[in-house]
């Protein structure tokens, strides 16, 4: 009911009577005006007049389902969509339904406006403090040897990038593998998770973490770390935002049918702050210094060391001169 009380109020222009509601309803005056309590308890600034009935006057800037859905237009991704208040974590929540092939379809997105156990990458903590951030995740059951599903985070990375540069005008820069950053301070982080049987995967989740409303950050990361307000100034809409994001995602995979194809890797190549810096990395038990060249095709970076050696680095730490 709340939710359809809202699409008229989106849609009127100016005030509309609680008679002319509750008569494209069918449903009583008593039921139309408890569900503009509720919608003024979540936050949507409604005007009532005696005599000329209600008018949408703001709707509240937090995610919620009713304002993603207003803005969604994909086909796949998110068109199961769950949105939650707070919750541990949204990588976790999909991971604990993630075997029902029913209730957890291919394209399934958990979002949650907090998360009181989020997880980054090897290991680290990511705090999403109520509506400061975007923290969501989405499911993939891909027809992909778990091989090939190392395509997923360099195009999500891809996308989400782009998607920012776009929606805010901000120039940010992917750091290898999939953090997305400004200058050099972290905006973005992506972890991705898989369930797989021998050659065949179950599913894949990424998550994704975007720093929003952030107007300072713990000290300990405080250096390297941002958030588009603060490179901003500005407010954004998150669920137009987010459903923003969904359907660059969605048009990047399509685009390049889930691999890596040469334009995917061009394209990030050129976003990627890393190439052409000197970055540090582990191998056989020492560390190994050289200038990063490249992204090779399964997404891994080209590493030359001063004495020509050539190293291909594919995931894990490696430390980038300049950035955090
Ligand atoms: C990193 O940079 O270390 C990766 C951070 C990933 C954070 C996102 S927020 C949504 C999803 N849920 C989690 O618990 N983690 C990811």
């Amino acid at each position: 009911m709340r939710n359809k009380v809202l699409e008229i109020l989106e849609k009127t222009d100016n005030y509309i009577s609680g008679q002319d509601i509750s008569k494209e309803l069918g449903v009583s005056r008593q039921s139309v005006w408890k569900a503009i309590n509720a919608l003024k308890e979540r936050g949507y600034i409604i005007d009532s007049i005696t005599n000329k009935g209600y008018k949408l006057i703001t709707v509240p800037n937090y995610l919620n389902e009713q304002g993603l859905k207003n803005y969604l237009n994909t086909a796949i991704i998110g068109k199961k969509l769950i949105v939650f208040d707070t919750i541990d974590s949204t990588n976790d929540y999909l991971k604990s339904i993630g075997s029902n092939k029913e209730e957890c379809i291919n394209g399934t997105v958990a979002v949650s406006r907090e998360q009181t156990k989020g997880k980054g990458r090897l290991g680290r903590v990511w705090q999403t403090k109520k509506d400061d951030g975007i923290a969501f995740s989405f499911l993939l059951r891909p027809n992909m040897t778990p091989n090939e599903v190392s395509a997923i985070t360099p195009l999500t990375g891809l996308a989400v990038c782009k998607a920012i540069k776009q929606y805010t005008g901000l120039n940010c820069k992917i750091k290898w593998p999939n953090d997305i950053i400004i200058e050099n301070r972290k905006l973005v982080g992506i972890l991705t998770e898989m369930s797989a049987e021998f050659d065949a995967v179950e599913y894949v989740i990424t998550g994704i973490g975007i720093n929003v409303e952030h107007k300072e950050f713990p000290e300990e990361i405080a250096y390297k770390a941002t958030s588009i307000f603060l490179e901003t100034g500005k407010h954004i809409n998150k669920n137009e935002f987010l459903a923003y994001v969904l359907k660059q995602i969605e048009d990047e995979f399509i685009r390049n049918d889930m691999h890596l194809t040469p334009q995917a890797i061009e394209e990030y190549t050129e976003m990627c702050a890393t190439i052409g810096r000197n970055v540090t990395f582990e191998r056989f038990g020492k560390k190994l210094s050289g200038i990063a060249t490249g992204i090779e095709k399964d997404g891994e970076l080209s590493v030359t060391l001063d004495n020509g050696e050539k190293f291909t680095v594919n995931s894990g730490e490696v430390t980038v001169q300049g950035i955090y």
